[in-house]
């Protein structure tokens, strides 16, 4: 059957009339698809089908938002119920008590719990949080990382021409969009990452300024670029030494990589930490959590932090019933998302051997990325942009929509495993892309 996009193509001709670049998000319009997206019409477990009726496996996950797989049956009872009790009220409820007492029990870092809705609002409520808790007014950010798309955030998240980075030791600052507030990156100070060096440069230069030092816990937004061996530890220590928040950024690997996140897993103590994604399991659940002497300023006629939406009844039920999966039988899901990403990784890596393709995987367990390179890894966001083929990878990617397989078109997204992918899912993936690679232009 050859494969056939002509529904997906109208779909987007009729959004386009009404939508800017036919959706409300750049991530999923032309930018990254070329000339229209996949429109998906339903999803199941490892699998979606789109609306001519082709199925793919997803390895994107809805951006790491699923680590149940789609539709998974406890996390759709849960958000029955919920719905049929009442979805949102003006007062307090007792799931939301139940899940702050989850993350508590689960997240080393976790002394008290605030909910938000989106990964952007927990980043920017840390952010504010550090400002208001410390007196400071400025904040180390990493190029490469993205935090959301607040203001202040905006800078060196995307790829960019090597030669417009100026020096590492001063970097230029490359502002991500139009219409940002004109002085919101006078405080945001952007150093490379995985470079201790770099950041004692910068706290030195502006000593007594510096609220808070954010960062990704694994670069999720570049491909995927894990931290050196006790970095993150030592930037932590650096941050402490000169009493300056380390505020962890666990949008991406909450609840993926451990499930107390990457602080479990690399053994941190931040002093606050941002959580989404796969906190609402395909619902908007976002939380910033930390240490309670800090979260207490937080407190009226302190920090303010409001939201109509924060912490949804429908959101914390299905958060709740996707942490129980997550953490029963002594965590098993985590191990199943390690085992599907090392299988995964490991498939991609002989095929490339195999096909003499210049190219590498990266990964941290259950998320990776494939990077055509001629390096044997990428450090960081310098590297990445230097010695990576983004055109090559997007054209794997598109190739391997017409064989069944969902991976982000972006090659500065990455593939994440869920519970629902199977053996025989990753065996199939890794057959597609040894074809594609083989038949290739
Ligand atoms: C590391 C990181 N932080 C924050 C965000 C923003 O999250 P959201 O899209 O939910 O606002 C993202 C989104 O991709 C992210 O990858």
């Amino acid at each position: 059957m050859t494969y056939n996009t002509s529904k997906s193509k109208a779909l987007f001709e009729r959004a386009t009339r009404v939508m800017i670049e036919g959706g409300s998000s750049p991530s999923r319009g032309p930018a990254n698809y070329g000339d229209y997206p996949l429109f998906i019409d339903h999803a199941r477990g490892s699998r979606i089908w789109d609306a001519d009726g082709n199925e793919y496996i997803d390895w994107m996950m809805a951006y790491g938002a699923l680590p149940l797989g789609h539709a998974h049956p406890r996390v759709v009872a849960a958000v029955a119920e919920a719905a049929a009790g009442g979805t949102l009220f003006a007062a307090a409820t007792e799931i939301e008590i139940e899940v702050a007492e989850l993350l508590q029990r689960l997240i080393p870092g976790a002394e008290r719990v605030r909910f938000a809705n989106t990964g952007t609002e927990a980043a920017m409520a840390a952010i504010r949080l550090a400002r208001g808790y410390t007196g400071r007014p400025k904040f180390i950010k990493f190029e490469g990382h993205y935090h959301g798309w607040y203001d202040d955030f905006l800078v060196n998240a995307h790829p960019q021409p090597i030669a417009s980075l100026g020096h590492r030791r001063d970097p230029i600052r490359i502002p991500d969009s139009s219409g940002l507030n004109r002085q919101a990156l006078d405080d945001t100070i952007v150093v490379p990452w995985n470079d201790l060096a770099a950041v004692e440069r910068a706290i030195d230069t502006h000593r007594g300024q510096i609220a808070a030092i954010i960062t990704e816990a694994v670069m999720a937004n570049i491909g995927v670029i894990p931290p050196e061996p006790d970095y993150l530890r030592q930037v932590r220590e650096l941050a402490r030494a000169h009493g300056i928040l380390f505020v962890l950024d666990e949008t991406v690997t909450g609840f993926r990589i451990a499930p107390g996140g990457c602080q479990q897993f690399y053994g941190l103590d931040p002093d606050i930490s941002t959580f989404g994604k796969a906190l609402g399991c395909g619902f908007p659940v976002a939380a910033f959590v930390g240490r309670a002497e800090i979260m207490e300023a937080l407190a009226w006629g302190g920090v303010l932090h409001y939201g109509t939406q924060n912490s949804s009844r429908v959101g914390l039920y299905a958060a709740r019933a996707s942490l129980q999966v997550l953490t029963e039988d002594g965590a098993a899901a985590f191990r199943h998302l390690w085992k599907i990403g090392e299988q995964l990784g490991a498939g991609l890596r002989a095929v490339f051997a195999e096909t003499g393709t210049p190219a590498i995987v990266q990964q941290v367990g259950p998320m990776l990325q494939i990077m055509f390179t001629d390096r044997p890894a990428i450090r960081d966001y310098r590297e990445f942009c230097a010695h990576v083929d983004r055109d090559a990878y997007r054209r794997l990617a598109r190739r391997l929509f017409g064989a069944g397989i969902y991976m982000s078109p972006s090659a500065a997204l990455h593939s994440v495993a869920s519970l629902a992918h199977t053996d025989e899912d990753v065996r199939c993936t890794v057959d597609a892309v040894r074809k594609a690679l083989r038949h290739g232009d």
